[in-house]
């Protein structure tokens, strides 16, 4: 099923200065590598299924006492480098696993970074929290509350993945990803264009950690404190979302599907990967995929994915690019731009 031809709206003009513009982008995944065969060893699966149903053949993963903010600050401070700056105004950072409940990891991040008394809070929107990271950094330089934002994606999915169960420890990795976006002008290369953000609260239960906050503070076993997911029906959703977030944003920057020259969207699945291209009607070849390498990274996937596709020459300055993600929540986002000619790190 392919979902017909984006029919693009006039793009609405923009001040210049209020434009969220990206100008660096650093990442940092936990030296210790996990093969498909080490989990084997230990579960019921194989190498073979593994790559089969979702395409990965390995992750990265924490060792013990390393925690997300560790990685988040390796990623930050390489983006400010990449950026060529060492200060900006605020620190988002995408994460479903914070150090602790409370208070925010941001501060600690941003204070470890040298960027003391700066603005600096936590997004939790699971899978799709790099964007809607991305997008509270672009509505605080659009709102001039911030000239330059650091967005950090970092996810250490291992720390509430359950040992035993072989679909969630089969799937996700650790890692970390971050760009910083500068006030700018719409016109230029790495200028984010309209987002599209959703979520659907009717599916909570879809992905989830049962116990630990305020609803059910003990667990009443150890599973609840593991991470759950109806795998089949978020598999679906998926697709289906990512798809139509795509065509609404597309509609919104007044583009085209044919306009766009690469897709990194969340890497959840190679085989949602492939039917996101599918609905869309685009070839799978648009559609960056580093998932192989590294797993499901969760708020960390868009970034990973944006840089490896650059280290491979795949992305280049100039490029149309779309960035889509789909999560826990439910939680969806698109955002569009034309890649710039940075440095990455
Ligand atoms: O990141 C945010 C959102 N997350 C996602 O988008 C992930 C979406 N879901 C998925 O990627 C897939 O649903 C999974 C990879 C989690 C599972 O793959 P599937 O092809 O949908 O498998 P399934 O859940 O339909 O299970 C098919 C069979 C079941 O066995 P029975 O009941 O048919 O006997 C599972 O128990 O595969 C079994 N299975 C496994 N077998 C070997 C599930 N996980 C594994 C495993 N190794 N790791």
């Amino acid at each position: 099923m392919t979902l017909a031809e984006v029919v693009p709206f006039p793009r609405v003009p923009q001040p210049d200065g209020s434009a969220a513009v990206l100008c660096g982008l650093g990442t940092w995944l936990p030296p210790r590598v996990v093969p498909n065969a080490e989990i084997s060893r230990r579960l019921d699966t194989s190498d073979d299924w593994i790559r089969a149903r979702t395409g990965i053949r390995q992750r990265h993963v924490v060792e013990p006492g390393m925690c997300t903010s560790d990685l988040a600050v390796e990623a930050g401070m390489r983006a400010l480098k990449s950026a060529d700056t060492d200060h900006v105004d605020a620190v988002v950072l995408a994460t479903t696993t914070p150090d602790r409940p409370c208070p925010a990891t941001a501060p600690d991040v941003a204070h470890r970074i040298g960027l003391d008394r700066v603005a600096a809070f936590d997004v939790n929107a699971v899978c799709t929290g790099f964007l809607y990271g991305m997008a509270s950094g672009a509505g605080l330089i659009a709102a001039g509350v911030a000239e330059r934002v650091l967005v950090i994606g970092a996810d250490t999915f291992s720390t509430i993945t359950d040992p035993d169960c072989r679909a969630t420890a089969a799937i996700f990795g650790d890692g970390a990803g971050a760009v910083v976006l500068r006030a700018g002008s719409p016109h230029e290369l790495g200028a984010l264009g309209p987002f599209d953000l959703g979520s659907d609260g009717a599916d909570a239960d879809l992905i989830m950690v049962p116990a630990g906050g305020s609803r059910r503070r003990t667990p009443a076993s150890d599973a609840e404190r593991y991470f759950t997911m109806a795998g089949k029906a978020v598999f679906r959703k998926a697709i289906f979302q990512m798809a139509g977030s795509a065509q609404s944003v597309l509609r919104k920057a007044g583009l085209r599907l044919r306009d766009v020259d690469k897709f990194v969207i969340h890497q959840a699945n190679a085989r949602i990967l492939n039917g996101v291209a599918d609905m869309l009607g685009q070839p799978a070849g648009k559609f960056v995929r580093n998932i192989e390498q590294v797993g499901n990274t969760a708020a960390a996937s868009v970034p990973l994915a944006m840089s490896s596709a650059c280290e491979s020459g795949e992305l280049r300055a100039g490029q149309q690019v779309l960035l889509g993600a789909f999560g826990g929540g439910l939680t969806w986002g698109s955002t569009v731009l034309r890649w710039p000619a940075i440095e990455i790190l």
